[in-house]
C-alpha cells in the first residue's frame, strides 16, 4: 500500500473487480501508476461467479502482451469451429480457416478473473473487496472522489486524479453521470434466454446454434465436464419454472437431436434468465470519469463480445491514463471515447446481426405472438406476413452462410474479431 493510499488518496480509483478493472489495475500497476480497485462483492464471490468464456484471438494478444495470458495458455482450449442447425439441416463453419484464420480460446470468465486478480495482488495491488461505490462526486474537477459503504454500512471516501467506471451497467459510474452529459442508445431486443449451466461433458466438439421454430437453443463448451446452454422462452418465464428434464427434452428437440445425436445430459448447477438488451453510452467519459466494459456499453451475449470489449477498453484506457499520469500528454483521454465507440458500435452490429438470424421476428419463438405456424403465405394479416418475411430472410442468411465464401469469411472476421 502506497502513502497515498493510507490516505485514501491515490491517483487512479478503479470501480469494479470484472474484468474490465483488473486488466486495467494490472495495466497501470506494471506502469508504476498508484491506483485503488473498489469490489462490491467478496473475494470468493468475484473469482468463481461463472459468466462468459470466449476469448477473442485480439483479447488473448493483449493479455499476452502484458504477461496476463499464463493461466489461459495453460488451461485455455482453442475453438474454431461453429455449427448451425436448422430444418434445412445442419453445416458446420470451420471459421479458423476463414476470414483471418483467427480462433477463440474457450477459458472460463472466473478462471480469468482470479488470474488477473492473483497477479495485481502479488505485485502489490490493492483490492478493497466488500466496499460498494456509492457515488462518483466532482467527476468534472480534476479532484474527483468517490463516496464508498463497506459491507458492515460503514462509510468512507476516496479521492483521485481520475476514476475508472469498470462497475457494470448497474454501477456507480453510470449512476453519477448527469443525464446531460452522456446519452444512452438502448435496445430492447424482445427476446429472452434461459442461461443452462449443466454438469455434463459437451456434446458435440463445437458451439451449435439451433434455429427452430419452438425458438433457439444453443451449446458452448465451457470445462470438459461443464457446458452452458442457452433456451430461448418467454418474456417473464421464472427461471425455475421449468423442470430439468423439461429443459433438457426442449434442448433436445431444438437441437434435433434424434437426428444428430443425443445430448450428454447432467444436473443444472446454475440457471438464470437474460433478456437480450444491447445498449451504448455516448461519450464514454465526463471530465475525469472514464467508463470501460459493460459500464461503457452492454453487448448482448449472442455473440459473447463482452469480455473481449472489456479487455480491450481496459487496455486502451490504461494506455491513455498512463500517457496523461507519467508524461504529462492527454491526448489518448481525449481521444478515448471515440476510440472505443468504434469497437463497441461494431461489436453492436454483428451481435444484432446474429440476434435476428438466430430468432424469429418479435423476439417470440416462433416470429408471431402464438404457437409455431407452417402457413406459408402472409393470409393471417399483415404482421402474420411480416413474420413470415423475416422467418424467409433468415433461411437465406442461413443459406448464404452456407454456401457463400464471401458470407462466411464477413461471419469469421467478426465473430473471432472485436
Ligand atoms: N461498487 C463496487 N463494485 C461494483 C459496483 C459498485 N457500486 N457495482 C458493481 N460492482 C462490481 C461487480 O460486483 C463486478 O464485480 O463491478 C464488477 C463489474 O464486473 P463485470 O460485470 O464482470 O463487468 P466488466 O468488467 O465490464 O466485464 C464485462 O464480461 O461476462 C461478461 O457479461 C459480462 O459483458 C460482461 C463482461
Amino acid at each position: 500500500m502506497t502513502d497515498k493510499q493510507t490516505r485514501n488518496a491515490t491517483d487512479v480509483i478503479i470501480l469494479g473487480a470484472g474484468p474490465a478493472g483488473l486488466v486495467l489495475g494490472n495495466l497501470l500497476q506494471n506502469s508504476g501508476v498508484d491506483c485503488v480497485v473498489l469490489e462490491r462483492a467478496e473475494q470468493a464471490y468475484v473469482q468463481t461467479r461463472a459468466r462468459a468464456g470466449f476469448l477473442a484471438a485480439h483479447t488473448v494478444r493483449i493479455l499476452e502482451r502484458h504477461g496476463l495470458a499464463d493461466g489461459l495458455r495453460q488451461r485455455g482450449q482453442a475453438h474454431s469451429v461453429c455449427e448451425f442447425r436448422s430444418a434445412d439441416g445442419r453445416f458446420r463453419l470451420d471459421y479458423g480457416g476463414l476470414g483471418r484464420g483467427e480462433r477463440h480460446t474457450v477459458y472460463p470468465q472466473q478462471l480469468l478473473v482470479a488470474d488477473l486478480l492473483s497477479r495485481f495482488l502479488t505485485s502489490g495491488g490493492r483490492v478493497d473487496f466488500g466496499t460498494e461505490a456509492v457515488a462518483v462526486l466532482d467527476a468534472d474537477t480534476d479532484r474527483p472522489s468517490v463516496t464508498v459503504r463497506a459491507a458492515d454500512g460503514r462509510p468512507g471516501r476516496w479521492q483521485a486524479r481520475y476514476v475508472a467506471g469498470c462497475d457494470g451497467r448497474h454501477g456507480a459510474a453510470r449512476r453519477s453521470l448527469p443525464p446531460d452529459a452522456v446519452r444512452r442508445y438502448h435496445c430492447d431486443h424482445g427476446v429472452t434466454w434461459l442461461g443452462l449451466l449443466a454438469e455434463a461433458p459437451p456434446s458435440l466438439d463445437a458451439v451449435c446454434y439451433a434455429v427452430h421454430e419452438r425458438g433457439f437453443a444453443g451449446h458452448m463448451a465451457r470445462t470438459t465436464d461443464i457446458t452452458r446452454y442457452y433456451l430461448q422462452c418467454e418474456r417473464g418465464t421464472p427461471a425455475d419454472a421449468w423442470s430439468e428434464e423439461r429443459i433438457w427434452d426442449e434442448l433436445e428437440l431444438r437441437m434435433r437431436g434424434s437426428e444428430y445425436g443425443p445430448l450428454n445430459r447432467g444436473r443444472i448447477v446454475q440457471r438464470s434468465v437474460v433478456d437480450l438488451e444491447s445498449d451504448v453510452l455516448e461519450p464514454l467519459r465526463h471530465g475525469s470519469l472514464f467508463l470501460a466494459g459493460d459500464a461503457a456499453g452492454l453487448v448482448s451475449p449472442s455473440a459473447a463480445k463482452g469480455a473481449n470489449l472489456a479487455v480491450l477498453e481496459a487496455e486502451i484506457l490504461a494506455g491513455a491514463l498512463v500517457s496523461a499520469l507519467v508524461h504529462g500528454d492527454a491526448a489518448g483521454l481525449d481521444a478515448y471515447s471515440a476510440r472505443c465507440l468504434a469497437y463497441l458500435w461494431r461489436a453492436q452490429e454483428f451481435s444484432h446481426w446474429m440476434i435476428r438470424l438466430l430468432h424469429g421476428a418479435n423476439g417470440s419463438p416462433d416470429g408471431s405472438s402464438g404457437s409455431p405456424s407452417h402457413d406459408s403465405t402472409s393470409n393471417g394479416g399483415a404482421g402474420r406476413g411480416a413474420s413470415l418475411f423475416h422467418d424467409s430472410l433468415r433461411r437465406s442468411r442461413i443459406a448464404s452462410l452456407r454456401t457463400s465464401r464471401s458470407h462466411q469469411d464477413w461471419f469469421a472476421e467478426h465473430y473471432v474479431g472485436v
